[in-house]
C-alpha cells in the first residue's frame, strides 16, 4: 500500500512538473502592432500603453511587438501585411482603407464635416462607428476601436488664406478619393503619397504642401520644410484599430476578452491625450520659427466652405447617404446640447446675481 501511494505521488509530481514545464516553456501569443507614425504621436504613444497592459495582465503569455515609423510596411503594404496574417494589429487612419474596397471610411476625410470633437466621438462610437467595421469582416479583419487625432491644418511653400492661393500646388494627400476632391475643388493638384516618404517629397519640392495634424507634422520634421501653415481645422484625421479575423477568431475566449480590456482602456488614454499633443506640437513649431503660422479668418473660412462643402454631395453614395445624415443629425443634436446648456447657466448666473 505504501509503496503504490509513492509511486502515485511520483506521479503526481511528475504530472505537475511537467505541466508546470509546459506553462513556462510555451511559447508567448506574439502580436505584431504596425504603424507609420512616430513613437511620440497620440497612435504611438496608445500602442505602448495597449502593449504594457496586455504584456502585465497576460501575465507574459502574450507579447504586443510594436514597430513605429513604417519600420515594418508603408501605408498600403501594412493593410495586406494585416490581411496575410504578417502583422496582426495596425491602426491606419480612416483616410487609407479605400484601396481595401471600403470606401465608407472616407466620410472621414469630408472637409468641414465634423464641427467638434464631440460630434466625432458619437459618430466613431455609435452606429456609424458599427457600420464601417461591419464592412470589413468580408476582407478578414475586425475593427477593434476608433482612436482620435485631431483636425488637420495646411502647409505649404506659399501662404494659403483665400482659396485662389491653392491654384496650380502640387499637395501631398493620403490615398482617399474624398481627399483627392478636396483638394481639386481648392484648385490644387493632389499627389497620393505614403506618409513615409512626404519629409523627403517636401524638402526636394516633389510636392509643394500637405495636410496633417500638428502632432504628425511636428514628429516628422516636416515644419522644418514649409515655410507656411494655415491653421484651417478643415478637415480631420483618425485611426481605426485592426487585426486579422483568422488570428482573433484563433485566440480563446478569455484571451479575446483581455485585449478587448486593454485596447477599451488604450482608447480612453489615447483620446484624452491627442489634443495635448498636438496643442504641444503647435507651441514646439511655433518655437521652431522655421515656419510662419496663420489662422484662418472668419471670411476665409466662408469662402474654403463654399469650396468645400460640394463634396459631402459629391461622394454621399461612396460614403453612404445614411451615414452622411447620421453625422449632420449628430452635430445637430450636439449644437442643440450646447445652447441648452449654455443657457442654463446664464439662468442659473441671473438668478443668482438677483
Ligand atoms: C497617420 O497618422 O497614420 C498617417 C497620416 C498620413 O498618412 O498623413
Amino acid at each position: 500500500m505504501k509503496k503504490i501511494n509513492v509511486l502515485l505521488g511520483i506521479l503526481l509530481l511528475s504530472v505537475s512538473a511537467m505541466s508546470v514545464s509546459v506553462a513556462s516553456g510555451a511559447e508567448p501569443i506574439v502580436i505584431k502592432f504596425s504603424h507609420v507614425v512616430a513613437p511620440d504621436t497620440p497612435k504611438g504613444k496608445a500602442a505602448e500603453k495597449f502593449k504594457q497592459l496586455v504584456e502585465e495582465r497576460s501575465k507574459g503569455a502574450m507579447k504586443v511587438e510594436v514597430y513605429p515609423n513604417s519600420q515594418l510596411y508603408k501605408d498600403r503594404e501594412e493593410l495586406e501585411a494585416l490581411q496575410l496574417g504578417a502583422v496582426q494589429m495596425l491602426a491606419p487612419s480612416m483616410a487609407k482603407f479605400g484601396p481595401l474596397g471600403a470606401r465608407e471610411f472616407e466620410l472621414f476625410d469630408l472637409p468641414f464635416m465634423f464641427p467638434n470633437k464631440e460630434t466625432l466621438y458619437r459618430t466613431m462610437d455609435g452606429v456609424v462607428g458599427k457600420r464601417l467595421f461591419n464592412k470589413l469582416e468580408t476582407k478578414g479583419i475586425v475593427g477593434l476601436a476608433y482612436w482620435d487625432n485631431g483636425f488637420k491644418q495646411m502647409s505649404a511653400n506659399r501662404p494659403m488664406h483665400r482659396v485662389a492661393d491653392f491654384s496650380g500646388m502640387k499637395m501631398r494627400i493620403q490615398s482617399s478619393k474624398v481627399l483627392d476632391a478636396q483638394m481639386k475643388a481648392l484648385g490644387a493638384m493632389p499627389q497620393v503619397m505614403a506618409f513615409s516618404e512626404v519629409y523627403t517629397a517636401l524638402q526636394q519640392g516633389v510636392v509643394d504642401g500637405t495636410e496633417n495634424p500638428l502632432s504628425n507634422i511636428y514628429t516628422q520634421k516636416m515644419h522644418e520644410v514649409q515655410k507656411y501653415m494655415t491653421l484651417s481645422d478643415h478637415g480631420y484625421l483618425g485611426y481605426a484599430v485592426i487585426t486579422n479575423k483568422k488570428f482573433w477568431e484563433g485566440l480563446t475566449a478569455e484571451q479575446r476578452s483581455l485585449i478587448s480590456q486593454a485596447m477599451k482602456e488604450a482608447t480612453v488614454y489615447e483620446r484624452s491625450i491627442a489634443q495635448l499633443e498636438n496643442d504641444e506640437a503647435l507651441a514646439k513649431i511655433r518655437a521652431a520659427k522655421t515656419t510662419e503660422i496663420d489662422t484662418l479668418t472668419e471670411a476665409e473660412r466662408a469662402e474654403w466652405m463654399k469650396a468645400l462643402l460640394p463634396v459631402h454631395k459629391e461622394f454621399e453614395n461612396v460614403v453612404g447617404k445614411e451615414n452622411l445624415q447620421e453625422v449632420y443629425n449628430i452635430a445637430a443634436q450636439v449644437a442643440k446640447e450646447e445652447t441648452l446648456a449654455r443657457e442654463k447657466i446664464a439662468a442659473n448666473k441671473k438668478s443668482i446675481k438677483k
